[in-house]
């Protein structure tokens, strides 16, 4: 399963990307105002950080427009990925930026029906938001599970990028249930490494190696 980072923060990147966790990134118009940078400069920096898909959005609404942003954006560096909201408008650049070669990582999936629509018009990634999908008493895993399905059933090569990853279950069943990637706040990364009996047991083998007085350095 590849880790992308949903963040715009360079230094939490580089810290993930230095021991080998980041396989992209992903950003929004939400994360851009958290990390008051301009869109264009810190997406620069990100994609020159790490070697993976960086996803950049655009924030037009109608095709055209969205289309001139997406051609932007991905000529700020080749491993952008355009990201188009899951709209008829989005699908329509969908078609037209893929076609020209760019990735594109179509955004605010809520169901499978979206994600097929995506995948016939060519997108790269399919974002199911599953921590949205939560929030409202949905199941947003079986939404991805549902996804899983569809795209091996008719062999889509668009690759299922779980989002809106809230928890450290989240990125458990994701992966159990095939997601290609997800996408996490470097919290979430970090949280997975945690587990209440390695403490327990660090914290005993601390206290006997105190007893035994020796040094290894
Ligand atoms: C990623 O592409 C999404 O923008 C992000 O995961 C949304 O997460 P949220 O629902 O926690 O804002």
């Amino acid at each position: 399963m590849k880790f992308f980072v949903d963040t715009a923060e360079i230094d939490q990147i580089a810290e993930l990307n230095d021991l080998g966790m980041v396989d992209g990134v992903t950003t929004n118009p939400s994360l851009i105002l958290k990390s008051g940078r301009d869109i264009l400069e810190v997406t620069r920096e990100i994609a020159a950080l790490v070697d993976g898909p960086v996803s950049a959005e655009v924030v037009a609404l109608d095709a055209e427009t969205m289309i001139a942003e997406g051609r932007k954006l991905a000529a700020i560096a080749p491993n952008i990925a355009v990201k188009v909201p899951l709209t008829w408008d989005g699908l329509k650049a969908c078609k037209v930026l893929s076609g020209e070669g760019h990735m594109v990582n179509v955004t605010l999936c809520f169901s499978a029906n979206q994600a097929l629509l995506a995948a016939k018009a060519g997108a790269s990634f399919i974002s199911p938001f599953i921590g949205r999908l939560d929030d409202i008493n949905l199941d947003g895993m079986e939404v991805i599970s549902d996804i899983r399905q569809i795209y091996d059933n008719y062999g889509f090569e668009t690759q299922i990028l779980a989002a809106s990853i809230r928890t450290v279950n989240h990125a458990y069943q994701s992966a159990m249930v095939g997601a290609d990637v997800m996408t996490a706040p470097p919290a979430v990364i970090k949280a997975m490494a945690a587990h209440p009996l390695t403490d327990k047991g660090l914290a005993a083998f601390m206290a006997d190696w105190e007893k035994t007085g020796q040094k290894i350095i």
